[in-house]
């Protein structure tokens, strides 16, 4: 029995806590960054969890080609679950919809973990855009670990009782 998490990250936010449920998640978790593989082996698996964030009001786009060229295989998976990494906590779930509609029916977890922007990993230009549109000079750290303990705790439950 085992998971494979598949994810994308532009700065690293979103494969942190990839790498991070792989080390607390029970049994064997693999990770595959979907911007290295982009179509990675899922036979092996049980359980599948796809990890993506958000520029621009999107999903990134590895992920949602991902989700929708294996969106049959990913439906068969006996565990579903899904991480949105963004900095709005309101339209996550929007966010979400931009996924195939079954992918996001099907998943028995959906979870926001929130986000954070460095503003010295981004070109000058994109810095001052950012810091234009966010209204923040400082870095902005919004994310949300009680979330991620939160999703782990409520994987393992699933793994006892799949829904
Ligand atoms: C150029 C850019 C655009 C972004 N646009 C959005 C957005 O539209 N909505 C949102 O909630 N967060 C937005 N964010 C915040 C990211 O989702 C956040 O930085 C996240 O942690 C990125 O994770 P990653 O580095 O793993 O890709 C944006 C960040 C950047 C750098």
């Amino acid at each position: 029995m085992s998971t494979l998490i598949v994810y994308a990250s532009s700065k690293g936010y979103t494969r942190e806590c990839a790498l991070h449920l792989q080390q607390q998640i029970s049994g064997d978790v693999d990770v595959a960054d979907l911007k290295k593989v982009k179509h990675p082996d899922l036979s092996g698996y049980d359980r599948v969890i796809i990890g993506a964030s958000i520029h621009a009001s999107n999903l990134q786009g590895s992920v949602k080609r991902f989700a929708q060229s294996h969106e049959e295989e990913l439906l068969k998976k006996q565990l579903l679950a899904i991480y949105i990494c963004a900095l709005d906590d309101q339209k996550w779930e929007e966010y979400l919809n931009q996924l195939p509609a079954p992918i996001t029916a099907r998943a028995q977890l959906k979870e926001w973990f929130g986000g954070r922007i460095i503003f010295s990993e981004h070109f000058f230009l994109l810095r001052k855009f950012l810091k234009k549109v966010t209204g923040s000079v400082e870095d902005l750290h919004k994310e949300q670990p009680e979330r991620v303990e939160r999703f782990i705790e409520a994987y393992h439950q699933l793994l006892e009782d799949p829904a």
